[in-house]
This record gives C-alpha cells, sequence and structure tokens, in this order.
C-alpha cells in the first residue's frame, strides 16, 4: 500500500467509491418502502454522507447533528454533549445515522437512545469504517463500509486535532504526526 507524507493508505479513494455504491445499493433495497431520514455527524460524516446519500435511489431526506465528547484528542470519554440538534421531528421516520467511524461505541449507543426517545419508526446505524476491537459498549452497527485494525485514521472526513479531514484516501496517520 500507497505511503504518503501523512502516513499510509489504508484504504484508497477508489475502495471507498466502490464500497459505498455497495452500501446505497443495499441501503435503497432496505428502505424500499421506508420513510428514510439520514441524520449525519458531523464533521466526520461530510464526505461520507455526501457520496453515500447520492448512491442511494430513492426520496430521502437529510439532517445533522453536531456532538462533542468529553476526552483526549485520540479517544472518547463517554461523556457526550449535543452541540446542534436536528432541526425537525423525526416521529414516524425511519433514521439511518451515518458516522465516519465507530470506536468505542460511546458517542453512538448515546446518540442512538436520544434519537429512539423520540418516536421514529427505526433508528439504525451506517459508519464508513468500524474498529470493532475498540468497543466499550456493546452497539448494533447495521451498515459498516470496512473493518479495520486499531490503529489511528486520518483521511476522507477524519481527523486528527481537526487536520487531515480532506485527504482523499484513509490513511493510518504518520505516529510522528501525534
Ligand atoms: P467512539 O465514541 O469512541 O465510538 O468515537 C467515535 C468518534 O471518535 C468518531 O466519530 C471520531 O470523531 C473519533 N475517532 C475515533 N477513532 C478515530 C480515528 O482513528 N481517527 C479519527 N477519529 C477517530
Amino acid at each position: 500500500m500507497g505511503e504518503t507524507s501523512y502516513g499510509k493508505i489504508l484504504i484508497s479513494e477508489e475502495q471507498i467509491r466502490n464500497r459505498i455504491k455497495e452500501l446505497g445499493a443495499q441501503i435503497t433495497k432496505d428502505y424500499e418502502d421506508k420513510k428514510l431520514l439520514l441524520v449525519g455527524i458531523l464533521n466526520g460524516c461530510v464526505y461520507f454522507m455526501t457520496d453515500l446519500s447520492r448512491e442511494i435511489d430513492k426520496l430521502l431526506q437529510i439532517d445533522f447533528m453536531v456532538v462533542s465528547s468529553y476526552g483526549s484528542s485520540t479517544s472518547t470519554s463517554g461523556v457526550v454533549k449535543i452541540i446542534k440538534d436536528l432541526n425537525r421531528s423525526i416521529e414516524g421516520f425511519d433514521v439511518l445515522i451515518i458516522e465516519d467511524i465507530v470506536d468505542t461505541g460511546l458517542t453512538l449507543s448515546y446518540i442512538k437512545e436520544v434519537l429512539e426517545a423520540r418516536k421514529p419508526n427505526s433508528v439504525k446505524i451506517c459508519t464508513l469504517v468500524n474498529k470493532i476491537g475498540r468497543r466499550k459498549v456493546d452497539i448494533d452497527v447495521d451498515y459498516v463500509g470496512f473493518e479495520i485494525p486499531d490503529e489511528f485514521i486520518i483521511g476522507y472526513g477524519m481527523d486528527y486535532a481537526e487536520k487531515y479531514r480532506n485527504l482523499k484516501d484513509v490513511l493510518i496517520i504518520r505516529p510522528e504526526l501525534i
């Protein structure tokens, strides 16, 4: 795999594009008769959300949340605060949460609980990458782009200290940059 000045390519732009096509086709099928609302968790979801939503071939709506977790720069503490909430009611919608990465699972288990209390028809989770080995809470992730090892990654929406989000590939960050 290619080496770049920011790190080693773990998932290439082309692999991402191909996998998103597959996920989009699957979601199109699964939500055929449903009132689909994609809820992106900013900022990490931006690229994944825009690409995935356009591979879903049905009417849907989109909305976004911003949450912050109090933790160190490379891990989550589990204390989550909603900085920006949805602008609407989700009652009766089939909500699909769109995340860049599930790591400990603490952020998503909190968000899922909050959204489920608002009487949607269903709440499911779609993540581009899944670091399953790091889970601290048991959470069902319904759609996974890629299972990855326990490495700190950047690119395609994912950051380190708010940098590197706009890289086209997903990279394992060079240790010297941390
Ligand atoms: P969780 O609550 O531990 O599942 O944390 C999920 C959040 O932590 C993600 O939305 C990311 O913002 C951040 N995160 C976890 N691992 C990484 C990584 O390897 N690179 C970049 N961000 C990460």
